[in-house]
């Protein structure tokens, strides 16, 4: 083993995994407790963290059944504004009120369906941070961009707009790094293809923060159980964000085994 190898081991030991499923606009009361009754029954060997981040009327629910395991509440999303005339939109104090504990922010269906731009994902970012809740903050490139030899320049600034706005609160986020043309596509970025990009990022938060080592790198971009262990074995993927495997328990409990070491 070399010892930049050495190095990253010993600093990703330091972290915990994380396995976050992300549910997106799916779900229903029934489908909800059949799936989490399934998750929580698996869950018992689980090392990794695990949360699951669910459309905003079933927080409640989640929050009951969740209780008692070691299965965090999650939102998809959060408001840029703190309170007041914004129709429509949820604060992170009213996530907060439900236990909610991450918030996946600047999703790239969010940029893309909801034109939010770099600052507004970095505004709500912040609004999570002061509210207590870990914003999950998604980075990634288009097919396009990764063609064009833009991946590196796209994912950096994404990030750089984070850090700017949170200084050194940077240490208390996550970040996803979900390369837009593996999303629902079944293509996944290759273990290297991703590793190349935490690797990346990792250099970019240790440049903001003095305590690089606290903040876990998820993948996310159709990760399910046959690529799982393949890309968590990578020295800087921490864990992953999952779409579609996230809604049958059998597949995310496989991926939440293979985070569990
Ligand atoms: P996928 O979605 O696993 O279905 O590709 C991941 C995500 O969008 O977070």
């Amino acid at each position: 083993m070399s010892s930049t190898t050495k190095h990253l081991t010993k600093s990703k030991d330091m972290r915990q995994p994380l396995i976050v499923g992300n549910w997106k606009m799916n779900g229903s009361l029934a489908a909800n407790q059949d799936l989490l009754l399934a998750i929580k029954a698996g869950m018992d060997k689980a090392t990794c963290g695990v949360a699951v981040c669910v459309p905003g009327p079933y927080l409640q629910q989640v929050q009951q059944l969740c209780e008692g395991k070691a299965l965090l509440l999650g939102a998809q999303d959060v408001s840029a504004h703190e309170q007041g005339a914004f129709t429509g939109e949820v604060s992170a104090a009213m996530l907060r009120d439900f236990g909610v504990r991450f918030a996946i922010v600047g999703h790239s269906e969010r940029r893309q369906y909801h034109a939010e731009t770099d600052a507004v994902v970095a505004t709500k970012a912040q609004r999570a941070l002061s509210a207590g809740i870990t914003p999950i903050v998604c980075v990634g490139e288009t097919l396009a961009e990764r063609e064009a030899g833009q991946t590196h320049a796209v994912v950096k600034r994404q990030l750089a707009a984070v850090i700017h706005t949170n200084g050194h609160c940077i240490s208390e986020i996550v970040v996803a790094y979900e390369p837009v043309w593996a999303i629902g596509t079944g293509q996944t970025a290759s273990p290297e293809q991703a590793q190349e990009v935490h690797a990346l990022l990792r250099a970019q938060l240790s440049a903001a923060t003095a305590q690089p080592e606290r903040i876990a790198l998820l993948y996310g971009g159709s990760m399910n159980p046959s690529n799982a262990a393949s890309l968590l074995a990578q020295p800087d993927i921490d864990g992953g964000l999952i779409g579609g495997a996230a809604l049958k328990a059998a597949d995310f409990l496989t991926i939440v085994a293979a985070a569990s070491h």
